[in-house]
């Protein structure tokens, strides 16, 4: 609604003429009775109000029941999910409609604090809930720790002192690609390069041919290619790269420099100190464990296990120990094996998967120079645009949508927009509403910390949410300043910290 002043329209100061506007968006048909059914919202236009018809402000019974018509063609399913309440009538709960919420991938936005790990927290419980649930939540900062029951598995990615177990995830080297291997390990600026990354392959060939003729598979060996996930030895790798380097050929004149002589050293040095680095023990570590073959059916069970009391439900895998420079190539991989393992599984057998990308801006960047991060660009791309038919939903969360990767954006087409202060931010949230159903996105700055715009499929209506705490909180807890600064009686731990920090572990 807008007000506005016209103009004087006599001498005297205080006569005025004012113009009142109403903009009004039209967004479906409410009926009282159809057949046999009553109470009904239709989201398509029978007649449309004359000019100068009289209209009314929806409340009290009324509100209450227009907004059950709308919630009870969402919560037809015998699990139905929901967010919280509604704001413009706290009795009636916001159903949404759980199916096509993952169908056609979700986003979670909002400025930090304003609430995205508790809504993702309700979400989650709900989805844990659920018999045979499957969801992944690629937890960056270890928030989702605190989220312990049933319908939760936890798992970490190794730290520089785990050892192989049950709750802790290696993610061996063998199951990266040849290019996103290369994108570690090759510096294409050396001269060398081109060499380098031919004997490399090479060598890794060989390996793994090896591997599979030593356990006679036979098809696979018939059909492998450098980018199959089959365990090989990077040791082995290393002393065929050393010969090379060194090796010394019968010329006409006596021994002199084979052709690769001295063009692999920097090579050698980088694999060198990536295989000694400490906090990459999660992909370089040996351990015979991790080269087997049937290595990755345990790490495929972990991830995406459905059927045990021990794997289903929602896996939860902390990445905070993962040094950031490779998380994209690391939560790549974990996504593109996921959904790789989905699209090789018959139609029939193929259990759907929700992968929860939380903080999703440090991997899936909007734009990136770094091989290493487009990489993880590709996978999720993919999986935005093909993941509906395989069953893999994406939901991404992040506090800055203006930079995150457009087209996984765009395949979104569910949206839990919650306070949203940048302007770039909300320009780009504003783009990916449709504007059809009025202009919503106008909300974002002012909405309340855990109030969320909910729009897209799964709701019939745009909805403005009162998100309900989760009973089991992520420890994402906002830090009171001033109360602490207050109060003297938390131990210093400063020491604690360096350790840790020396130690690469907080354990
Ligand atoms: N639905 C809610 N009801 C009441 N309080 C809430 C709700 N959601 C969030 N809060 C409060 O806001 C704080 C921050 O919420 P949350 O951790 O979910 O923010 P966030 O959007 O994930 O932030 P970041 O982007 O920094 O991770 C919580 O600790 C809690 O105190
Ligand atoms: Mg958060």
């Amino acid at each position: 609604m807008r007000k506005s002043l016209l103009e004087f329209v006599s001498d005297e100061e205080d006569q005025v003429s004012v113009e009142n506007v109403i903009k009004a968006t039209l967004i479906g048909t409410h009926v009282n009775k159809i057949g046999s059914s009553t109470n009904i919202f239709k989201r398509t236009l029978e007649s449309v109000p004359e000019i100068n018809s009289e209209c009314f402000v929806l409340n009290g019974d009324k509100l209450t029941s227009f907004m059950q018509a709308i919630s009870n063609q969402s919560s037809s399913s015998k699990s139905p999910l929901s967010l919280g309440k509604y704001i413009l009538d706290e009795e009636a709960e916001a159903w949404l409609d759980g199916n096509k919420f993952f169908q056609r991938h979700a986003v979670v936005v909002g400025s930090t604090g304003s609430g995205k790990s508790w809504s993702v927290a309700r979400l989650l419980e709900q989805v844990s809930e659920l018999n045979a649930s499957n969801a992944v939540v690629f937890d960056i900062h270890g928030e989702y720790k605190s989220l312990e029951s049933a319908g939760f598995v936890h798992y970490k990615v190794a730290g520089p002192n785990d050892k192989p177990k049950n709750d802790v995830i290696f993610l061996p080297y063998w199951l990266l690609t040849y290019e996103e291997m290369l994108s570690m390990l090759l510096d294409r600026s050396d001269n060398n390069a081109p060499n380098q990354a031919m004997i490399f392959s090479n060598s890794v060939l060989i390996e793994k041919e090896s591997l599979l003729k030593e356990n006679d598979l036979l098809q696979e060996y018939e059909n492998f290619t450098l980018d199959s996930p089959i365990p090989y030895k990077l040791e082995n790798v290393l002393e065929f790269l050393k010969i090379k380097d060194l090796e010394m050929v019968e010329g006409s004149r006596g021994p002199k420099q084979g052709p690769f002589n001295g063009k692999l050293t920097r090579f050698i040095q980088r694999l060198n100190a990536k295989m000694s680095d400490k906090r990459l023990s999660f992909l370089f570590n040996e351990s015979n464990d991790l080269l087997k073959l049937d290595y990755l059916d345990e790490l495929a069970e972990k991830l995406i296990g459905w059927s045990s009391n021990e794997t289903s439900g929602v896996k939860i895998i902390d990445f905070s120990e993962v040094p950031s420079d490779i998380l994209p190539l690391i939560i790549g991989l974990v996504t593109r094996l996921i959904f790789s393992i989905q699209q090789w599984t018959i139609r029939e057998n193929r259990h759907p998967v929700a992968l929860f990308c939380d903080e999703a801006h440090l991997y899936i960047p909007s734009s990136s120079d770094n091989t290493l991060d487009n990489h993880a660009n590709q996978t999720f791309e993919r999986v935005a645009k093909e993941g509906r038919k395989y069953g893999v939903a994406l939901v991404v969360i992040s506090q800055r949508p203006s930079e995150v990767n457009r087209t996984v954006l765009s395949q979104c087409n569910n949206f839990v927009a919650l306070r949203l202060t940048n302007v770039d931010d909300q320009n780009v949230v504003k783009r990916l509403l449709p504007d059809s159903l009025g202009n919503f996105a106008e909300l974002l700055p002012v909405l309340d910390i855990g109030e969320a715009i909910v729009v897209g499929d799964s709701s019939l209506l745009p909805s403005r949410i009162k998100v309900q705490e989760p009973t089991l909180k992520p420890t994402s807890g906002t830090i009171d300043f001033w109360d602490e600064w207050s109060d003297r009686t938390t131990p210093t731990t400063i020491s604690t910290s360096i350790n840790s920090m020396r130690k690469q572990s907080r354990q």
